[in-house]
């Protein structure tokens, strides 16, 4: 038996539900695991939300550490009492104990905890290739990273700062905007009151930025464009307040040949060579203390609707982790 959050229809925090359910031995090619920090993170309110369609009744959340318990046939690089990590598919993290495949594991570094391993690798990873594959950011960048002092946001600013960028953030709030400053932000717009494209031309004597990485979507994508430089790259990955709104591509050559991209963790990660690279790398800036995980939530597993409630409120700073009871 596992315990796990559930829902049957989509909509708001309420249609989570706690609930237990038989777990079948791990099938050819899975791992069984005992999950002791699950992550928490935006996407997983675009499934409960119905933004992001699933097949119903779905379990939730993409992201957990725990320990192995056991494994199904061909498994040969695993075994029970390994300690392990991930982030993607098949939903259902929000889990006691769940089947996993078992490719999609990574082993966690000793020195890391499973919180540190819950928080950090869907955001982490998301901001690895972010930072060095989707636009490769060089010494000397300035840069502008949205919700900055989010859980994307606060690895971004610290990661950027550490490959010789000048960061640029933008928060919800005064207290926020100290926080990204905290974490390698070097300047902190408050986009509630002051006018993002306005500044940022300010701080960059006119020219723009290199790249601006928009996770809010709707709100903020026209004047991410006004941004960038000639040729700069513009990357959506994210609809915090909603989904873009369909656009002319002439808009990209008026602003001046802009780049757009709209990036997908999930196809960045897809083999698992690449997942491997990319997990090294955000390892080793975090062990390095390049980049501090900022876990500033947690909530008891069963209360993810909470912690729903709490993300889409912008009441979160940094990660949130759910913590299973047993
Ligand atoms: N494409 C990918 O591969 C990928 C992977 C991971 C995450 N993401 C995206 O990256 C974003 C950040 O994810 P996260 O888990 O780290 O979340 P988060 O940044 O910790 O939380 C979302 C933040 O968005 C800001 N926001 C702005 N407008 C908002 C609105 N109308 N409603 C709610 N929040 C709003 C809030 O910060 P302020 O109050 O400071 O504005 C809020 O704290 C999400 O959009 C997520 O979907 C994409």
């Amino acid at each position: 038996m596992s315990r796990l959050i559930r829902f049957e229809r989509t909509g708001g925090p309420e249609v989570l539900q706690w609930v237990e359910a038989d777990l079948a031995p791990p099938a050819a090619g899975e791992a069984q695991l005992r999950h002791h920090a699950v992550g928490l993170n935006y996407i997983d309110t675009y499934h409960r939300s119905g933004l992001y369609p699933v097949p119903l009744p779905s379990g939730i959340g993409l992201e957990a550490a725990g320990v192995v318990e056991a494994v199904g046939e061909g498994v040969t690089d695993l075994q029970p009492g390994d300690r392990v990590a991930y982030a993607g598919g098949p939903l259902g993290a929000y889990a006691e104990r769940r089947n996993i495949p078992a490719d999609r594991l990574v082993r966690l570094p000793d020195a890391l905890s499973f919180e540190q391993g819950a928080a950090m690798m869907l955001q982490g990873l998301t901001a690895q290739y972010l930072l060095r594959r989707t636009y490769r950011v060089q010494p000397g960048d300035t840069i502008l990273i949205h919700a900055a002092a989010g859980g994307v946001g606060l690895i971004v600013c610290q990661w950027a700062k550490a490959l010789g960028a000048t960061v640029i953030g933008t928060v919800g709030s005064d207290e926020k905007a100290e926080l990204a400053r905290q974490h390698g932000c070097d300047h902190a717009i408050v986009y509630t009151r002051e006018n993002v494209s306005g500044r940022v031309r300010e701080l960059t004597g006119g020219e723009g930025v290199a790249v601006v990485y928009d996770s809010i979507g709707k709100d903020t994508f026209m004047d991410s464009l006004a941004c960038l430089r000639p040729l700069g790259m513009m990357v959506t990955f994210g609809n915090a307040s909603g989904p873009v709104a369909p656009f002319d591509p002439g808009l990209l050559g008026k602003m001046g040949s802009l780049f757009l991209t709209r990036p997908s963790l999930f196809a960045y990660s897809a083999l698992r060579d690449d997942l491997l690279m990319m997990a090294e790398e955000l390892f080793s800036v975090v062990l390095s203390g390049q980049v501090r995980l900022s876990i500033n939530q947690r909530f008891p597993l069963q209360d993810a609707a909470t912690a729903h409630r709490e993300l889409e409120a912008r009441r979160t700073t940094g990660s949130t982790v759910l913590v299973p009871s047993s």
